[in-house]
This record gives C-alpha cells, structure tokens and sequence, in this order.
C-alpha cells in the first residue's frame, strides 16, 4: 500500500483525536484513499508532559525544524492554536510545498486572506473544515453544496463551551462556573477559556462562514460581539416564565448590500429547534435562494468530533494528491478570494 507521511503541530484535544481516529479507522481509510496515512511527527511545547496516549516516542519533537526540513512529509496539520507561531510555521510549510490542513479559527478569521493567498501563490492546498462548528461540514455545505446558491443568512449556534454553559444553568441550574470548569474537562473550550465565554471564538467562526457565504473578507471587527459572562440565574429563570431560552447566537444577513454581523445572547422561543440544541451542540440555519432554508446539527467541539472534521480534510488532500504536479491544476483551496466592499 502507497504511504502519505503528514505531521501534527499540536497533541492536545485536536490532535489526539486525529493520532486517535487514524489509528482506529485506519482501514476505512485506506480504502477510502488509496494510502496508508502516517503520523511521521507531532510537535509539541512540552516532550515529557503524561497525554494519557500511547505514542512512539520518536515521533515527539519540540523542534520545527525536523519537520519542515523533512521532504517525506507532504501534509502539516495544525492543531495548536493562536497566531504566533501558527501563522508563521503555516507559511513555512507552504514555502516548503506541503499542503496544511488547520482548525485554527482565531487564525482564519485574522489572517485568513493571507493564508488562502500563500497557498495559491506556492500551488499547496489549505483545507480548514474543523475550524467552524467542529465535526459539523458547514465549510463543505457552504463551498461545495450550497455553491448554486445565492445565500441570504446563515445564523445559529457556533461555540459549543458557551452552550454547555448556557444549556446546562437552562436544564439543571449548574453554576456558570461548574459548567465552564466541566467543559474545560470535557475538551470543548480553548485554551483561555475568555475566548469562548467572550464570544471572540463565535465572532472568528462567523468571519470565517460570512466570508465564504457572502464571498467578501469579513474583518473580524465588523462583527458585533458580546459574550454571556452577564447572564446569571435569575435571567435564565425570567427567559423560562416566557417562553424563551437563552442562547449565544451569531447571525450574519446581507441588508441592502451590506453584511448585517453580530453574535450575542438571545431569547430563542422555546419551540423554536435551536431551543432543543443542547450540550456542546452545535446547530446552523442557512438560507439559500434555490434551496431555501436549511439546517446543520452535531458536535461543535471535543477530541473525536473535530478530528472527524480534520482527518476529513487530510484524506481530501490525499485523494487530489499530494504531489504538487498532480494537482497544480485543481487550483486548490476553499477560500473565496473575490473581495466585495460593504458599501457597494
Ligand atoms: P490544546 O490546548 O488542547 O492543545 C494545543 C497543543 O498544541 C498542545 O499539545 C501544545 O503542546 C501544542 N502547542 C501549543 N503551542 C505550541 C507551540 N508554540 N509549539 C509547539 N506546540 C505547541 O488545544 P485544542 O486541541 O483544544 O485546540 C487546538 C486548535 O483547534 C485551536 O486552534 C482550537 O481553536 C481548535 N479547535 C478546537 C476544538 C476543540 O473542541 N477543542 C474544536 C475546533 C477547533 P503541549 O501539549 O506540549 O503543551
Ligand atoms: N472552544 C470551541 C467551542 C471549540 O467550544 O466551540 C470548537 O471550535
């Protein structure tokens, strides 16, 4: 069986879930690809922390070096989060002719444009599924199949951490701080947790789908944000007496040629489907011209659900073909570069 040598950057939440999903479906996707996907490197900060993983310890490095000098790998999936030195070590891979795959939202939704253009620019793929709503294919739904499609909105549930939070004060009055420490335990938030119940992490994720929905760069300021750290009992419990629940929601709209943005608590009537979205969950309504409205449901966070979301984008990689002379032609990635001014 042909090989595909791919290297992690990161082996936490993320990608011990995908170490964990290439190893268990391992023959479903080889079939699938036609290769044996192997794990060549993983860099990480710390090489002596306990993962609870088993792992050969070869294959731990704290230095990027080996990895980006290394021509046998092909694929660099980043899995460690932040800019720096995300960005960077992502750029490098692409000077360097390997493909990325990242989950990276915060990234995205900054530099996003950069990213998408250095992939072009080098002839390398850049695939970022797990980035928004994590095991849920919202970026494949928005590019690939809703693509007939003029959009007109796309609004719901995109952090799973702050529905945890808000699901669980709703349906058995947890305290804000348990639900969050739990979440945190269950893998769902990021590493600061301030991104999450700030709603920065729903705002990236916004970004990112308005900007492929609606075909233009959305900067991460033009999003109106609130986070839910305000919302206490006693609201939760009026919302309730009237019918309503309350959930963090972002919600991009084009009025009159231009991006209505904003993510923020809201009163969801509770016969409304995003009422019963619950947990880490994850819910999107889109709504298309042809197709009308439509709705994404899953896990929108934790080891598996993203890695699903992640190994997904590797074996797309893999089944266009790794070597840049297969596939120059396929003008790779998903990012939509036609810029639109909200004025216009
Ligand atoms: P974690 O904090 O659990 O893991 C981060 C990993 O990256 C750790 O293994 C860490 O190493 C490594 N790392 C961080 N900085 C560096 C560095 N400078 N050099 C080398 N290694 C580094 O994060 P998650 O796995 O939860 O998230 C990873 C990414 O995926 C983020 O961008 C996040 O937003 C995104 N994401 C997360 C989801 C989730 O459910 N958790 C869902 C969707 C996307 P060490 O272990 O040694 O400290
Ligand atoms: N912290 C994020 C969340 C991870 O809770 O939704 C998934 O992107």
């Amino acid at each position: 069986m042909k090989k595909v040598e791919i290297a992690l950057l990161g082996l936490g939440n993320v990608g011990k879930g995908v170490w964990n999903i290439l190893k268990e479906n391992k023959d479903e996707i080889r079939k699938r690809s036609g290769y044996d996907i192997e794990i060549a490197k993983i860099l990480v900060r710390d090489k002596n922390k306990n993962r609870g993983i088993e792992i050969p310890e070869e294959l731990i490095t704290t230095d990027y070096n080996e990895i980006i000098n290394d021509e046998s790998i092909k694929i660099v999936v980043e899995v460690m989060g932040g800019i720096d030195p995300a960005r960077d070590y992502i750029l490098q891979a692409m000077n360097n002719k390997k493909h990325v795959v990242t989950a990276n939202k915060m990234l995205l939704a900054t530099y996003g444009d950069e990213l998408g253009e250095a992939a072009d620019n080098k002839g390398v793929m850049l695939y970022y599924e797990a980035s928004v709503a994590g095991g849920i294919p919202i970026i494949q739904t928005i590019n690939e199949s809703l693509t007939a499609n003029k959009i007109e909105q796309v609004y719901g549930i995109l952090n799973g951490t702050t529905n945890y939070i808000l699901s669980n004060m709703d349906n058995v009055g947890m305290d804000f701080s348990d639900a969050l420490k739990e979440a945190q335990e269950k893998g769902y938030a990021e590493a600061d947790p301030t991104s999450d119940i700030e709603s920065f992490d729903a705002a990236y994720k916004l970004a990112i789908i308005a900007s492929l929905a609606f075909g233009t760069k959305v900067k991460i300021d033009d999003v109106y944000r609130e986070g839910i750290t305000k919302i206490t009992a006693t609201d939760i419990k009026y919302a309730k007496e009237f019918g309503y629940v309350i959930k963090l929601l972002g919600i991009v709209k084009e009025i009159e040629g231009k991006l209505e943005l904003r993510v923020h608590p809201t009163f969801v009537s509770r016969k409304h489907p995003l009422a019963n979205v619950n947990d880490a969950f994850n819910a999107i309504f889109i709504k298309g011209n042809a197709v009308g409205e439509l709705m994404l449901y899953g896990r929108g966070a934790g080891e598996l659900p993203t890695g699903s979301a992640v190994v997904a984008d590797i074996i797309s990689i893999v089944r266009k073909g790794t070597d840049i002379e297969d596939y120059t032609t396929v003008k790779n990635n998903l990012w939509h570069k036609e810029i639109k001014s909200f004025d216009e």
